[in-house]
This record gives structure tokens, C-alpha cells and sequence, in this order.
């Protein structure tokens, strides 16, 4: 045996012995012998014993175009000879500058609205998802105590919802199995219904979709709890000042796809009680839900926008938080005033982190990945159409190449899984076990395509998803 090929086979021993793996319960982890990937090219990836398996779930949400994409690849290998990292304290690097006119102009809403759209100018660079979530909060206190000191900052989210694990980010999530355990360090944000439809408490038909058998049309009774939310805050005298939210996509809560128009409502609604909207792309960024920025689906651009997964198409961690030109101005004056923005990380604007994003933008843009990224969805959507027959699937909801497959114990009344049972992780041990990995958020099974995936090997998650439902699940539902 090669050396190298000994190496990849002790890291399951190595790895069993002292890593401590994230959202992992590690007494049943260290029972089992872990997959170790060793390579990756396209869609596919590689264990240390030679198998194959599709990625389906785009390594965590991170990878656009493919692993080991010669473009990236190469951009980031040039650099490298050029050089890694430099401080961002004190020095600007060519590949961050061009990085942030880049985003600036991505992120530019195009479309014409009805009501004005502030402008996003500015942006401040971090490591991941959670740190840039970390930003917008600061920034938006900062912000807020700056212009209008008269009214203090207050955060507004979504239930469920999912920003991040350090502990401004966790506050201001509400994941109940996530966040219950740090309640005491979290500070205080209050949560408002999310727009989950296949478990709306008012009616069983989604707003943008007309189901025959359902005859009560949605009345929006999720954004006027929020119009509500907001009224009674106003009159305690403790308005809002921001709200929340993942647009167009709830990622952890479980891949909530919201119905179309509850975005540009709720926008329009929480700016004229003179909130600013914090849009946390994290995970919808880049593409994912259809529009290289998941706002513009519905004519919206936010006062903050968290991008960072497929920033870098997935390679390198790197994030950046976007905002406009009066919150960047609120911090500007004499130094002695302090009203600089006190924030940074060692890392911030790293140079291999940003020449891959630079080619990873490249990559998106090319007229024929988009039209190649429609294609696939209509694929998409046709294969998640043959799982509906299955009893073991309450709900398939997608939008552009992000899916999510609710798991039920009784899909005519939706009775879910108790966590206890591990539905969702029971069928993503089979799957893989069948050449497919993804990972679950409690009972929903998310497959997210990487864009490069073909039609046979889209089919093939699908199909295997399927079998791996049928297996597992056979004898644990009421039909
Ligand atoms: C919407 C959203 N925000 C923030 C985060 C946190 O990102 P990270 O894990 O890179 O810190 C995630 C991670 O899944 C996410 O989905």
C-alpha cells in the first residue's frame, strides 16, 4: 500500500480518536467506522477506500460549480505564488478590491419597484456565514444608536430561523433543538410566525399555488402577525428597529420554501414602520434559488446583506457583509470621536479566499451557466416529482436548486417523526450507503444540486433518495 493511500486509511482511526465533529452526536459517531474523503471532481466525491458517491447536498450548501473545477483551481493556485494572506488592518490586496467592485455590482438591484431600494456600496469582510451575520447586527446597533439614539436597537426574526452559531448570530436565531440549550447568553430578539405553509396553523394551500381540493385561499394571516408584531411594539414604545430573515428560503429550519410574495410584502411592510431589513444570503446566495441574489427574486435589496458558502464557490472560507452608503457614513468622523466600526478578524479579506471568489463569480456569470442552471432545475423539479407517490413524504418543496423532502409518520395528517426515531438521519446512513450524501435537518432530507451535476446523476439522487425512504421507513408509517 502507497504511503499516501495508508494515510487516507488512518485518518478514520485519527479522526475517530481526537476530532470532535460539528452538530454530531459523538457517542454514536465513534461507533462507526467514518466515510474519509479523500478526492473530489464535480459532482462526485471520493472516499479513502476508492468509492464513489454524489454529493447532494453541495458539501454543507457551499459548492457551486464542482469540486476541483480547473477555474477556481487555477485562480487560486496563482495566487498562491503571488501570495496567501496579508492583514486587511492597515492594507488593501488586489484580489479584495476587485472582489468587493464585483459584489457591489452583483448585488445591485436591477429591477424596477414600486418603492425606492436603498443602494448597497459598502463592504465588510469576514470568515463565514455566522461572522458575517455577526456584522450586520454590530453594524445595525451601531448604526441605529448613531442616527436615531432616541430609539433603542431592536431585532425582530423569524421562528426557526437559523443565522449562525456564535453567540449575536444565535440570538438572533430560534432554532428551539439549536439555540434552547445557550438561552441564558443569548440576548433578547423576538420571533414572529414563519411562513411555513405545509404546517400553516390557518390553511393547507400555499398563496402562490391553487390546490382544487383546497378551497380557502391564504389571507397572509404570517404577515399580519408581523404587521402586528410590529403595531404592538410601537405602542409599548419599544418599536423594532430590524428584522430578519433568510430570504426566499429557510435553510436550517428546513428548507422552508416561503410562498412567492411574502418577501416583497413583509419588505415593504416592516421599512414603512422604519425598520431596515437584514437579508442573511448565507445559504441562498449565489444562485441557489434561482437569481444570483435571492432578494431580487421579489424586487427587494436590504439595508444588510450577508453573503459567505458559495462566496468563495465553495472552496475557501470567506464572507462579506454589504451595506449602504448612510450606515458606513454613521461611522465616519474625527478619530478621537471612536466611531470607528470596532470589528475584524485575523483572516478578513484573505487573498486565496478572494481570488477564488473573483473566479467563482466569473464562473456564474457566463450566460451559459446560467441558462445550464434553469436547465437544471426543470430536471430537478421533474425527478422530485416521482417521490410524491411515496407515504413515508409529507412535503416536496424546492426553490431553484435547493429542495427540501419533509418526512411524516401519517402524510394525511401530517403527523411528523419524533426526533427520538432519527428518520431523517436513518435515511441519510442508507443513502449513503447507496453512493449519495446529504444530511438532514431533523426529518426533512435537503438535496441541493451542485450546478455541474448531469440529468442522469440528478435522477440518480432521487431515485436513490427514494429507495433509501422505501428501505428504512417501511414498516414506521401509516399508510
Ligand atoms: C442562513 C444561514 N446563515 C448563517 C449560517 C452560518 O454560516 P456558517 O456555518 O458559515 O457560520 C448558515 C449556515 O448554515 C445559514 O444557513
Amino acid at each position: 500500500m502507497s504511503g499516501s493511500k495508508r494515510r487516507s486509511r488512518n485518518a478514520a482511526q485519527l479522526d475517530r480518536r481526537y476530532v470532535w465533529h460539528p452538530f454530531t452526536q459523538m457517542q454514536d459517531w465513534v461507533r462507526e467506522k467514518p466515510i474519509v474523503i479523500a478526492k473530489g471532481q464535480g459532482a462526485l466525491l471520493y472516499d479513502s477506500e476508492g468509492r464513489e458517491y454524489l454529493d447532494a447536498n453541495a458539501s454543507i450548501w457551499t459548492n457551486l460549480h464542482g469540486h476541483a473545477h480547473p477555474v477556481i483551481d487555477r485562480a487560486i493556485r496563482n495566487q498562491l505564488a503571488a501570495v496567501s494572506h496579508t492583514s486587511a488592518l492597515g492594507l488593501a490586496n488586489v484580489p479584495a478590491s476587485h472582489l468587493a467592485a464585483e459584489l457591489i455590482s452583483l448585488t445591485q438591484l436591477r429591477k424596477k419597484t414600486a418603492s425606492p431600494q436603498p443602494r448597497l456600496k459598502k463592504i465588510f469582510y469576514s470568515d463565514d456565514g455566522s461572522t458575517a451575520m455577526e456584522v450586520a447586527l454590530k453594524l445595525h446597533f451601531e448604526h441605529q444608536r448613531r442616527s436615531r439614539p432616541e430609539i433603542a436597537p431592536r431585532f425582530l426574526s423569524l421562528e426557526n430561523s437559523y443565522h449562525g452559531d456564535t453567540v449575536g448570530a444565535m440570538s438572533l436565531g430560534h432554532s428551539p433543538l439549536f439555540h434552547q440549550a445557550f438561552k441564558s447568553i443569548r440576548f433578547r430578539v423576538d420571533r414572529v410566525m414563519a411562513p411555513y405553509c405545509y404546517r400553516c396553523p390557518y390553511n393547507r394551500a400555499r398563496p402562490d399555488r391553487t390546490d382544487a381540493r383546497l378551497t380557502r385561499r391564504c389571507q397572509w394571516e404570517c404577515v399580519g402577525l408581523i404587521e402586528k408584531s410590529l403595531g404592538q411594539a410601537r405602542k409599548k414604545n419599544r418599536p423594532y428597529t430590524a428584522f430578519v430573515t433568510e430570504p426566499i428560503v429557510q435553510g436550517a429550519a428546513g428548507m422552508i420554501v416561503h410562498p412567492e410574495g411574502w418577501l416583497a410584502r413583509t419588505a415593504a411592510l416592516v421599512r414603512g414602520h422604519g425598520l431596515q431589513l437584514i437579508a442573511d444570503e448565507v445559504m441562498t446566495g449565489f444562485g441557489r434559488t434561482g437569481p444570483p441574489i435571492a432578494c431580487h427574486q421579489e424586487g427587494v435589496q436590504p439595508d444588510f446583506l450577508a453573503l459567505a458558502k458559495g462566496l468563495t464557490g465553495g472552496y475557501l472560507p470567506m464572507a462579506a457583509t454589504l451595506t449602504t452608503q448612510a450606515v458606513f457614513d454613521s461611522f465616519l468622523g474625527p478619530y478621537e470621536d471612536f466611531r470607528t466600526f470596532f470589528h475584524g478578524h485575523s483572516f478578513t479579506a484573505n487573498q486565496l479566499g478572494s481570488a477564488a471568489a473573483l473566479a467563482s463569480l466569473e464562473l456564474l456569470r457566463r450566460p451559459a451557466a446560467t441558462a445550464r442552471r434553469r436547465r437544471l432545475e426543470s430536471w430537478f423539479d421533474q425527478a422530485l416529482q416521482t417521490l410524491w407517490r411515496l407515504p413515508q413524504i409529507g412535503d416536496v418543496r424546492r426553490a431553484g436548486l435547493v429542495a427540501g423532502v419533509e418526512l411524516v409518520k401519517n402524510w394525511r395528517t401530517r403527523e411528523p417523526f419524533p426526533l427520538s426515531e432519527q428518520a431523517g438521519i436513518r435515511v441519510c446512513r442508507e443513502l449513503a450507503r447507496r453512493g449519495v450524501l446529504t444530511r438532514p435537518i431533523g426529518n426533512v432530507i435537503v438535496l441541493m444540486p451542485i450546478y455541474c451535476l448531469t440529468r442522469p446523476q440528478l435522477n440518480t439522487i432521487v431515485g436513490r433518495l427514494a429507495e433509501a425512504v422505501e428501505t428504512v421507513l417501511e414498516s414506521d408509517v401509516r399508510q
